[in-house]
Protein backbone atom coordinates (compact mmCIF):
# COMPACT_ATOMS: atom_id res chain seq x y z
CA UNK A 1 0.00 0.00 0.00
CA UNK A 2 1.46 3.42 -0.47
CA UNK A 3 1.46 5.64 2.90
CA UNK A 4 2.23 8.64 4.33
CA UNK A 5 3.33 9.26 7.87
CA UNK A 6 3.37 12.86 9.14
CA UNK A 7 5.86 13.36 12.07
CA UNK A 8 8.69 11.17 11.93
CA UNK A 9 9.54 11.19 16.15
CA UNK A 10 9.65 8.07 18.05
CA UNK A 11 5.90 6.81 17.42
CA UNK A 12 6.40 7.70 13.48
CA UNK A 13 9.55 7.06 12.21
CA UNK A 14 9.21 3.29 14.21
CA UNK A 15 5.62 2.96 12.12
CA UNK A 16 7.24 3.97 9.03
CA UNK A 17 10.00 1.62 9.06
CA UNK A 18 7.56 -1.67 10.02
CA UNK A 19 5.29 -0.77 7.07
CA UNK A 20 8.22 -0.59 4.87
CA UNK A 21 9.64 -3.37 6.16
CA UNK A 22 6.47 -5.06 5.26
CA UNK A 23 6.57 -4.11 1.55
CA UNK A 24 4.66 -0.82 1.41
CA UNK A 25 5.40 2.15 0.31
CA UNK A 26 6.00 4.87 2.75
CA UNK A 27 7.21 8.40 2.71
CA UNK A 28 7.54 10.10 6.34
CA UNK A 29 6.85 13.87 6.37
CA UNK A 30 8.74 15.60 8.89
CA UNK A 31 8.67 19.56 9.66
CA UNK A 32 11.42 19.81 12.19
CA UNK A 33 14.41 20.21 8.94
CA UNK A 34 17.37 19.17 11.26
CA UNK A 35 15.36 15.69 12.01
CA UNK A 36 14.47 15.66 8.51
CA UNK A 37 18.68 16.19 6.88
CA UNK A 38 19.46 13.33 9.53
CA UNK A 39 16.78 10.81 8.64
CA UNK A 40 17.83 11.55 4.77
CA UNK A 41 21.18 10.49 5.84
CA UNK A 42 19.74 7.46 7.49
CA UNK A 43 20.83 8.70 10.71
CA UNK A 44 18.12 8.48 13.63
CA UNK A 45 18.46 11.25 15.97
CA UNK A 46 17.40 9.76 18.98
CA UNK A 47 18.71 6.51 20.63
CA UNK A 48 16.50 3.20 19.95
CA UNK A 49 18.06 0.33 20.23
CA UNK A 50 18.31 -1.34 16.33
CA UNK A 51 16.47 1.67 14.54
CA UNK A 52 19.95 3.01 13.28
CA UNK A 53 20.78 0.32 10.89
CA UNK A 54 16.78 -0.66 10.75
CA UNK A 55 15.74 2.29 9.30
CA UNK A 56 19.06 2.43 6.55
CA UNK A 57 17.88 -1.00 5.68
CA UNK A 58 14.30 0.09 4.94
CA UNK A 59 15.78 3.22 3.21
CA UNK A 60 17.84 0.56 0.70
CA UNK A 61 15.14 -1.31 -0.21
CA UNK A 62 13.60 1.95 -1.45
CA UNK A 63 10.74 1.25 0.61
CA UNK A 64 11.06 4.37 2.87
CA UNK A 65 11.51 8.03 1.87
CA UNK A 66 11.96 11.06 3.92
CA UNK A 67 10.03 14.22 2.81
CA UNK A 68 8.96 17.52 4.16
CA UNK A 69 6.20 17.82 1.35
CA UNK A 70 3.04 16.77 3.14
CA UNK A 71 0.75 17.84 0.37
CA UNK A 72 2.69 15.52 -2.26
CA UNK A 73 2.70 12.95 0.53
CA UNK A 74 -1.25 13.13 0.94
CA UNK A 75 -1.41 12.89 -2.56
CA UNK A 76 0.60 10.11 -3.35
CA UNK A 77 -0.77 7.42 -0.65
CA UNK A 78 -4.33 5.94 0.45
CA UNK A 79 -3.32 5.74 4.04
CA UNK A 80 -2.28 8.66 5.75
CA UNK A 81 -0.45 8.25 9.31
CA UNK A 82 -0.57 11.30 12.32
CA UNK A 83 1.80 10.80 14.38
CA UNK A 84 2.76 14.28 15.71
CA UNK A 85 3.15 15.15 19.31
CA UNK A 86 0.51 15.92 22.24
CA UNK A 87 2.88 17.47 24.44
CA UNK A 88 1.06 18.88 27.85
CA UNK A 89 0.34 22.38 28.14
CA UNK A 90 1.50 24.14 31.76
CA UNK A 91 -2.33 23.31 32.73
CA UNK A 92 -2.38 20.21 32.11
CA UNK A 93 -4.52 19.82 28.63
CA UNK A 94 -2.84 18.58 26.15
CA UNK A 95 -1.48 20.98 23.48
CA UNK A 96 -3.25 19.63 20.70
CA UNK A 97 -1.57 22.35 17.79
CA UNK A 98 0.89 19.66 15.83
CA UNK A 99 -2.36 17.32 14.93
CA UNK A 100 -4.69 20.90 13.88
CA UNK A 101 -2.05 22.22 12.02
CA UNK A 102 -1.34 18.59 10.43
CA UNK A 103 -5.22 17.89 10.13
CA UNK A 104 -5.93 20.93 8.10
CA UNK A 105 -2.93 20.66 6.13
CA UNK A 106 -4.15 17.09 5.18
CA UNK A 107 -7.56 18.26 4.01
CA UNK A 108 -6.24 21.15 2.12
CA UNK A 109 -3.89 18.72 0.10
CA UNK A 110 -6.82 16.17 -0.51
CA UNK A 111 -8.41 15.43 -3.97
CA UNK A 112 -11.02 13.40 -5.55
CA UNK A 113 -8.79 10.59 -7.23
CA UNK A 114 -9.02 8.34 -4.64
CA UNK A 115 -10.75 7.91 -0.87
CA UNK A 116 -8.26 8.02 1.94
CA UNK A 117 -8.09 7.20 5.20
CA UNK A 118 -6.63 9.30 7.84
CA UNK A 119 -5.39 7.29 10.79
CA UNK A 120 -4.73 9.25 14.15
CA UNK A 121 -1.88 7.06 16.02
CA UNK A 122 -1.26 10.51 18.31
CA UNK A 123 -2.46 10.45 21.59
CA UNK A 124 -5.68 12.87 21.58
CA UNK A 125 -8.48 13.53 24.05
CA UNK A 126 -11.86 11.10 23.73
CA UNK A 127 -13.85 12.57 20.94
CA UNK A 128 -10.79 13.99 18.61
CA UNK A 129 -11.36 11.81 15.67
CA UNK A 130 -14.54 13.83 15.60
CA UNK A 131 -12.50 16.56 15.94
CA UNK A 132 -10.14 15.47 13.29
CA UNK A 133 -12.39 15.27 11.18
CA UNK A 134 -13.96 18.76 11.46
CA UNK A 135 -9.89 20.22 11.10
CA UNK A 136 -9.75 18.17 7.65
CA UNK A 137 -12.82 19.18 6.16
CA UNK A 138 -11.98 23.32 7.24
CA UNK A 139 -8.47 22.35 5.30
CA UNK A 140 -10.95 21.19 2.20
CA UNK A 141 -12.49 24.35 1.90
CA UNK A 142 -9.93 26.27 2.53
CA UNK A 143 -8.24 25.61 -0.80
CA UNK A 144 -11.51 25.30 -2.64
CA UNK A 145 -12.90 28.50 -3.44
CA UNK A 146 -16.62 28.46 -3.42
CA UNK A 147 -17.66 29.03 -7.28
CA UNK A 148 -15.22 25.32 -7.56
CA UNK A 149 -17.87 23.96 -5.12
CA UNK A 150 -18.09 21.06 -7.29
CA UNK A 151 -14.40 20.05 -7.65
CA UNK A 152 -14.84 19.86 -3.79
CA UNK A 153 -13.53 16.81 -2.26
CA UNK A 154 -16.98 15.62 -0.01
CA UNK A 155 -15.99 14.13 3.01
CA UNK A 156 -16.96 10.91 1.64
CA UNK A 157 -13.29 10.75 -0.27
CA UNK A 158 -11.63 10.37 3.75
CA UNK A 159 -12.74 9.29 6.74
CA UNK A 160 -10.76 8.85 10.04
CA UNK A 161 -10.03 6.10 12.15
CA UNK A 162 -8.23 6.12 15.49
CA UNK A 163 -5.33 3.59 15.57
CA UNK A 164 -3.86 4.49 19.35
CA UNK A 165 -0.13 3.11 19.62
CA UNK A 166 1.37 0.96 22.79
CA UNK A 167 5.06 0.98 21.62
CA UNK A 168 7.90 1.42 24.34
CA UNK A 169 10.98 3.40 23.82
CA UNK A 170 13.68 0.92 24.28
CA UNK A 171 11.67 -1.58 22.48
CA UNK A 172 10.07 -0.03 19.95
CA UNK A 173 10.42 -2.08 16.96
CA UNK A 174 9.76 -5.12 18.99
CA UNK A 175 6.58 -3.92 20.05
CA UNK A 176 5.71 -2.53 16.59
CA UNK A 177 6.38 -5.92 15.21
CA UNK A 178 4.83 -8.17 18.07
CA UNK A 179 1.56 -6.00 19.67
CA UNK A 180 0.17 -7.69 22.32
CA UNK A 181 -2.75 -5.89 20.20
CA UNK A 182 -4.08 -3.64 17.74
CA UNK A 183 -6.88 -1.07 18.17
CA UNK A 184 -8.79 0.23 15.62
CA UNK A 185 -11.21 2.59 16.16
CA UNK A 186 -14.00 3.12 13.61
CA UNK A 187 -17.57 2.79 13.02
CA UNK A 188 -16.93 2.88 9.22
CA UNK A 189 -16.80 -1.21 7.76
CA UNK A 190 -14.77 -0.30 4.68
CA UNK A 191 -12.22 1.75 6.35
CA UNK A 192 -12.11 -1.04 9.55
CA UNK A 193 -11.19 -3.57 6.26
CA UNK A 194 -8.61 -1.48 4.79
CA UNK A 195 -6.48 -1.45 8.00
CA UNK A 196 -7.07 -5.24 8.77
CA UNK A 197 -5.34 -5.50 5.30
CA UNK A 198 -2.32 -2.79 6.11
CA UNK A 199 -1.71 -4.98 9.10
CA UNK A 200 -2.80 -8.20 8.37
CA UNK A 201 1.20 -9.85 8.73
CA UNK A 202 1.31 -8.66 12.25
CA UNK A 203 -2.71 -10.18 12.75
CA UNK A 204 -1.01 -13.57 11.11
CA UNK A 205 2.43 -12.84 12.08
CA UNK A 206 3.09 -14.45 8.32
CA UNK A 207 6.64 -12.11 8.05
CA UNK A 208 9.79 -12.93 7.90
CA UNK A 209 10.97 -11.30 11.27
CA UNK A 210 13.37 -8.97 11.03
CA UNK A 211 17.00 -9.24 12.57
CA UNK A 212 16.84 -6.86 15.26
CA UNK A 213 13.40 -8.09 16.59
CA UNK A 214 13.51 -11.59 16.37
CA UNK A 215 9.42 -12.90 17.14
CA UNK A 216 9.26 -14.09 20.41
CA UNK A 217 8.55 -17.39 20.35
CA UNK A 218 4.81 -19.06 20.55
CA UNK A 219 3.56 -16.02 18.97
CA UNK A 220 1.16 -16.45 15.98
CA UNK A 221 -1.91 -14.09 16.40
CA UNK A 222 -2.14 -10.74 17.25
CA UNK A 223 -5.96 -9.71 18.14
CA UNK A 224 -7.45 -6.86 16.22
CA UNK A 225 -9.65 -4.73 17.99
CA UNK A 226 -12.36 -2.56 16.65
CA UNK A 227 -14.09 -0.57 18.58
CA UNK A 228 -16.10 2.86 17.99
CA UNK A 229 -13.27 6.11 18.12
CA UNK A 230 -14.46 7.39 21.43
CA UNK A 231 -13.28 4.20 23.03
CA UNK A 232 -10.23 3.78 20.72
CA UNK A 233 -8.95 6.73 22.60
CA UNK A 234 -10.29 5.93 25.65
CA UNK A 235 -8.26 2.32 25.78
CA UNK A 236 -4.93 4.13 25.02
CA UNK A 237 -5.45 6.61 27.95
CA UNK A 238 -6.83 4.33 30.56
CA UNK A 239 -3.60 1.55 29.53
CA UNK A 240 -0.98 4.53 30.24
CA UNK A 241 -2.96 5.27 33.66
CA UNK A 242 -3.46 1.79 34.66
CA UNK A 243 0.26 0.96 34.23
CA UNK A 244 1.00 4.43 35.98
CA UNK A 245 -1.26 3.25 38.58
CA UNK A 246 0.48 0.15 39.00
CA UNK A 247 3.77 1.64 39.56
CA UNK A 248 2.31 4.08 42.12
CA UNK A 249 0.38 0.84 44.51
CA UNK A 250 3.62 -0.76 44.52
CA UNK A 251 5.11 3.07 45.61
CA UNK A 252 2.71 3.06 48.58
CA UNK A 253 3.12 -0.19 49.30
CA UNK A 254 6.58 0.50 49.67
CA UNK A 255 6.21 3.14 51.87
CA UNK A 256 4.13 0.79 54.45
CA UNK A 257 6.97 -1.72 54.04
CA UNK A 258 9.45 0.71 55.20
CA UNK A 259 6.99 1.38 58.50
CA UNK A 260 6.39 -2.38 59.48
CA UNK A 261 9.61 -3.72 58.45
CA UNK A 262 8.86 -5.35 55.50
CA UNK A 263 10.26 -5.78 51.97
CA UNK A 264 8.46 -4.92 49.13
CA UNK A 265 10.55 -7.23 46.36
CA UNK A 266 8.82 -9.95 48.31
CA UNK A 267 5.43 -8.21 48.75
CA UNK A 268 5.51 -7.35 44.63
CA UNK A 269 6.78 -10.58 43.92
CA UNK A 270 3.73 -12.68 45.72
CA UNK A 271 1.60 -10.41 44.70
CA UNK A 272 2.46 -10.58 41.45
CA UNK A 273 2.59 -13.88 41.19
CA UNK A 274 -1.33 -14.05 41.07
CA UNK A 275 -2.66 -13.94 37.47
CA UNK A 276 -5.10 -11.61 37.85
CA UNK A 277 -2.32 -9.32 38.54
CA UNK A 278 0.37 -9.63 37.23
CA UNK A 279 3.76 -9.05 37.85
CA UNK A 280 4.99 -6.11 35.56
CA UNK A 281 4.97 -1.99 36.21
CA UNK A 282 4.78 -3.64 39.80
CA UNK A 283 8.19 -2.05 40.34
CA UNK A 284 8.52 -0.13 43.41
CA UNK A 285 11.37 2.68 43.01
CA UNK A 286 11.63 6.87 42.18
CA UNK A 287 8.35 6.43 40.11
CA UNK A 288 7.35 7.37 36.55
CA UNK A 289 8.28 9.62 33.84
CA UNK A 290 8.33 9.34 30.64
CA UNK A 291 6.60 11.58 27.52
CA UNK A 292 3.39 9.58 27.92
CA UNK A 293 2.07 8.61 31.59
CA UNK A 294 2.17 12.24 33.11
CA UNK A 295 1.03 13.99 30.10
CA UNK A 296 -1.73 10.72 29.52
CA UNK A 297 -2.80 10.55 33.30
CA UNK A 298 -3.22 14.59 33.04
CA UNK A 299 -5.98 14.29 29.95
CA UNK A 300 -7.63 11.83 31.41
CA UNK A 301 -8.17 13.58 34.31
CA UNK A 302 -9.36 16.60 32.44
CA UNK A 303 -11.90 14.47 30.08
CA UNK A 304 -13.50 13.64 33.38
CA UNK A 305 -13.60 17.31 34.66
CA UNK A 306 -15.51 17.96 31.62
CA UNK A 307 -18.03 15.82 32.38
CA UNK A 308 -18.02 16.53 36.38
CA UNK A 309 -16.55 13.34 36.90
CA UNK A 310 -14.25 12.55 40.02
CA UNK A 311 -11.32 10.46 39.18
CA UNK A 312 -10.13 10.00 42.92
CA UNK A 313 -7.73 6.95 41.81
CA UNK A 314 -6.11 9.28 39.04
CA UNK A 315 -5.54 12.02 41.56
CA UNK A 316 -3.59 9.31 44.03
CA UNK A 317 -1.56 7.77 40.93
CA UNK A 318 0.43 11.40 40.27
CA UNK A 319 0.31 12.43 43.84
CA UNK A 320 1.91 9.56 45.11
CA UNK A 321 4.46 9.64 41.92
CA UNK A 322 5.43 13.08 42.93
CA UNK A 323 6.12 12.56 46.53
CA UNK A 324 8.03 9.19 45.20
CA UNK A 325 10.64 11.21 43.34
CA UNK A 326 12.09 12.45 46.42
CA UNK A 327 12.09 9.83 48.30
CA UNK A 328 15.67 9.36 47.49
CA UNK A 329 16.71 12.76 49.08
CA UNK A 330 14.95 11.92 52.05
CA UNK A 331 17.04 8.61 52.09
CA UNK A 332 20.34 10.40 51.70
CA UNK A 333 19.02 13.24 54.01
CA UNK A 334 18.45 10.56 56.60
CA UNK A 335 21.91 8.68 55.98
CA UNK A 336 24.46 12.29 55.26
CA UNK A 337 22.37 14.33 57.60
CA UNK A 338 23.29 17.69 55.54
CA UNK A 339 22.41 17.92 52.08
CA UNK A 340 24.71 21.40 51.46
CA UNK A 341 28.53 20.51 50.68
CA UNK A 342 27.95 17.62 49.71
CA UNK A 343 28.67 15.50 46.59
CA UNK A 344 25.71 13.52 45.08
CA UNK A 345 26.26 11.28 42.08
CA UNK A 346 23.01 10.28 40.16
CA UNK A 347 23.88 7.25 37.93
CA UNK A 348 21.36 7.26 34.92
CA UNK A 349 19.30 10.59 33.77
CA UNK A 350 16.65 8.65 31.12
CA UNK A 351 13.62 8.18 32.15
CA UNK A 352 14.39 4.30 31.70
CA UNK A 353 17.00 2.38 30.15
CA UNK A 354 17.80 2.09 26.66
CA UNK A 355 16.53 5.41 25.57
CA UNK A 356 18.38 8.68 25.71
CA UNK A 357 14.37 10.04 26.05
CA UNK A 358 14.34 12.95 28.90
CA UNK A 359 11.05 14.08 28.99
CA UNK A 360 9.59 13.91 32.67
CA UNK A 361 12.21 11.84 33.77
CA UNK A 362 12.81 11.58 37.51
CA UNK A 363 16.45 12.26 37.62
CA UNK A 364 15.27 16.12 36.80
CA UNK A 365 13.37 16.63 39.19
CA UNK A 366 15.72 14.98 41.59
CA UNK A 367 18.68 17.04 40.22
CA UNK A 368 17.03 20.36 40.68
CA UNK A 369 15.82 19.22 44.47
CA UNK A 370 19.69 18.59 45.18
CA UNK A 371 21.13 21.99 43.72
CA UNK A 372 18.52 23.73 45.65
CA UNK A 373 19.54 21.95 49.14
CA UNK A 374 22.92 23.17 48.01
CA UNK A 375 24.36 20.00 46.68
CA UNK A 376 26.58 19.22 44.17
CA UNK A 377 25.59 16.90 41.18
CA UNK A 378 27.18 14.83 39.11
CA UNK A 379 25.47 12.31 36.34
CA UNK A 380 26.68 9.84 34.46
CA UNK A 381 23.95 8.08 31.80
CA UNK A 382 24.93 5.67 29.23
CA UNK A 383 23.40 7.52 26.32
CA UNK A 384 21.45 10.41 27.59
CA UNK A 385 24.24 12.58 28.97
CA UNK A 386 24.79 14.74 25.51
CA UNK A 387 20.82 15.26 25.05
CA UNK A 388 20.86 16.34 29.00
CA UNK A 389 23.13 18.86 28.59
CA UNK A 390 21.71 20.43 25.11
CA UNK A 391 17.92 20.39 26.36
CA UNK A 392 18.87 21.35 30.43
CA UNK A 393 21.68 23.43 29.96
CA UNK A 394 20.09 25.57 33.21
CA UNK A 395 21.02 22.70 35.38
CA UNK A 396 24.70 23.25 36.87
CA UNK A 397 25.24 18.93 36.62
CA UNK A 398 29.03 17.82 36.30
CA UNK A 399 28.40 15.20 33.32
CA UNK A 400 31.19 12.37 33.60
CA UNK A 401 32.27 9.27 31.19
CA UNK A 402 31.74 6.38 33.34
CA UNK A 403 30.69 5.08 36.46
CA UNK A 404 33.92 5.45 38.21
CA UNK A 405 34.48 9.25 37.22
CA UNK A 406 30.91 9.50 38.96
CA UNK A 407 31.64 7.96 41.67
CA UNK A 408 35.02 9.55 42.23
CA UNK A 409 34.60 12.11 45.77
CA UNK A 410 31.21 11.35 46.09
CA UNK A 411 29.45 11.34 49.55
CA UNK A 412 26.67 9.04 47.63
CA UNK A 413 25.80 7.80 44.67
CA UNK A 414 21.59 7.54 43.69
CA UNK A 415 20.61 5.18 41.19
CA UNK A 416 17.81 6.61 38.74
CA UNK A 417 17.75 4.74 35.84
CA UNK A 418 18.24 1.07 35.52
CA UNK A 419 20.76 0.73 32.86
CA UNK A 420 21.75 -2.94 32.80
CA UNK A 421 25.57 -1.47 33.58
CA UNK A 422 24.45 -0.33 36.50
CA UNK A 423 23.71 -3.52 37.50
CA UNK A 424 27.07 -5.24 36.40
CA UNK A 425 28.76 -2.15 37.85
CA UNK A 426 32.71 -2.83 40.50
CA UNK A 427 31.52 -2.18 43.53
CA UNK A 428 34.92 -2.49 44.45
CA UNK A 429 36.16 0.09 42.05
CA UNK A 430 33.20 2.40 43.30
CA UNK A 431 34.12 2.09 47.14
CA UNK A 432 37.68 2.68 46.61
CA UNK A 433 36.88 5.91 45.15
CA UNK A 434 33.86 7.51 47.13
CA UNK A 435 34.35 9.70 49.71
CA UNK A 436 31.20 8.31 51.91
CA UNK A 437 30.56 5.10 51.01
CA UNK A 438 26.49 5.16 50.15
CA UNK A 439 24.56 3.92 47.65
CA UNK A 440 20.63 4.73 47.24
CA UNK A 441 19.17 2.11 45.02
CA UNK A 442 16.23 3.57 43.52
CA UNK A 443 15.02 1.27 41.56
CA UNK A 444 16.02 -1.83 43.76
CA UNK A 445 18.10 -3.76 41.14
CA UNK A 446 21.63 -3.25 42.72
CA UNK A 447 23.45 -6.49 44.26
CA UNK A 448 22.81 -5.06 48.11
CA UNK A 449 24.73 -8.24 49.19
CA UNK A 450 28.12 -7.49 47.12
CA UNK A 451 27.77 -3.87 47.84
CA UNK A 452 27.77 -3.99 51.65
CA UNK A 453 30.18 -6.88 51.47
CA UNK A 454 32.41 -4.37 50.10
CA UNK A 455 31.85 -1.69 52.98
CA UNK A 456 28.95 0.65 51.41
CA UNK A 457 26.03 0.82 52.98
CA UNK A 458 22.92 0.59 50.66
CA UNK A 459 19.37 1.69 50.89
CA UNK A 460 16.70 0.65 48.66
CA UNK A 461 13.18 1.72 48.37
CA UNK A 462 10.54 -0.16 50.61
CA UNK A 463 12.91 -2.40 51.85
N1 LIG B 1 6.97 8.14 22.47
C1 LIG B 1 6.24 7.12 22.87
O1 LIG B 1 6.73 6.20 23.53
C2 LIG B 1 4.78 7.04 22.51
C3 LIG B 1 4.11 5.83 22.66
C4 LIG B 1 2.77 5.76 22.33
C5 LIG B 1 2.10 6.89 21.88
N2 LIG B 1 2.76 8.06 21.77
C6 LIG B 1 2.04 9.22 21.24
O2 LIG B 1 2.35 9.36 19.87
C7 LIG B 1 2.43 10.75 19.52
C8 LIG B 1 3.79 11.06 18.97
O3 LIG B 1 4.74 10.83 19.99
P1 LIG B 1 6.31 10.90 19.72
O4 LIG B 1 6.96 10.51 21.00
O5 LIG B 1 6.61 10.19 18.47
O6 LIG B 1 6.48 12.48 19.50
P2 LIG B 1 7.78 13.25 18.98
O7 LIG B 1 7.65 14.61 19.54
O8 LIG B 1 8.99 12.43 19.24
O9 LIG B 1 7.58 13.29 17.39
C9 LIG B 1 6.66 14.10 16.73
C10 LIG B 1 7.30 14.51 15.39
O10 LIG B 1 6.32 15.19 14.62
C11 LIG B 1 7.00 16.25 13.92
N3 LIG B 1 6.01 17.24 13.48
C12 LIG B 1 5.34 18.15 14.22
N4 LIG B 1 4.53 18.88 13.44
C13 LIG B 1 4.68 18.42 12.17
C14 LIG B 1 4.12 18.77 10.92
N5 LIG B 1 3.24 19.76 10.81
N6 LIG B 1 4.52 18.09 9.82
C15 LIG B 1 5.43 17.08 9.92
N7 LIG B 1 6.01 16.73 11.07
C16 LIG B 1 5.63 17.37 12.19
C17 LIG B 1 7.98 16.77 14.96
O11 LIG B 1 9.00 17.53 14.37
C18 LIG B 1 8.49 15.45 15.57
O12 LIG B 1 9.60 14.95 14.86
C19 LIG B 1 2.09 11.53 20.79
O13 LIG B 1 0.73 11.83 20.79
C20 LIG B 1 2.41 10.54 21.89
O14 LIG B 1 1.63 10.76 23.04
C21 LIG B 1 4.11 8.16 22.04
Amino acid sequence: MEICVVGAGYVGLVTSACLAYLGNQVVAVEANPQRLTSLQAGEVPFFEPGLDDFVKSCLNTGNLKFSDNLEQGVKDSEIVFICVGTPSLANGDPDLSQVMTVARAIGGALDNKRRRLIVNKSTVPVGSGNWVEMLVNQGVQAVQPVPARSARPESSVFSVVSNPEFLREGSAISDSFYPDRIVVGSTDDASVEQMRKLYKPLITQDFDPPECAPRPKGLEHVPFVVTDLASAELIKYSANAFLAMKISFANEVAGLCEKVGADVKQVTRGIGLDGRIGASFLNAGVGWGGSCFHKDVMALQQVAREYNYPTNLLEATVKVNERQRLIVIQKLQDELKIIKGRTIGLMGLSFKPNTDDLRDAPSLTIARQLLKMGATVKAYDPVANKECKRQHADLDISYCDDLIELATDCDALVLVTEWDEFKRANWREVSRVMRWPLVIDGRNVLPEEEIVQHGMTYRGIGR
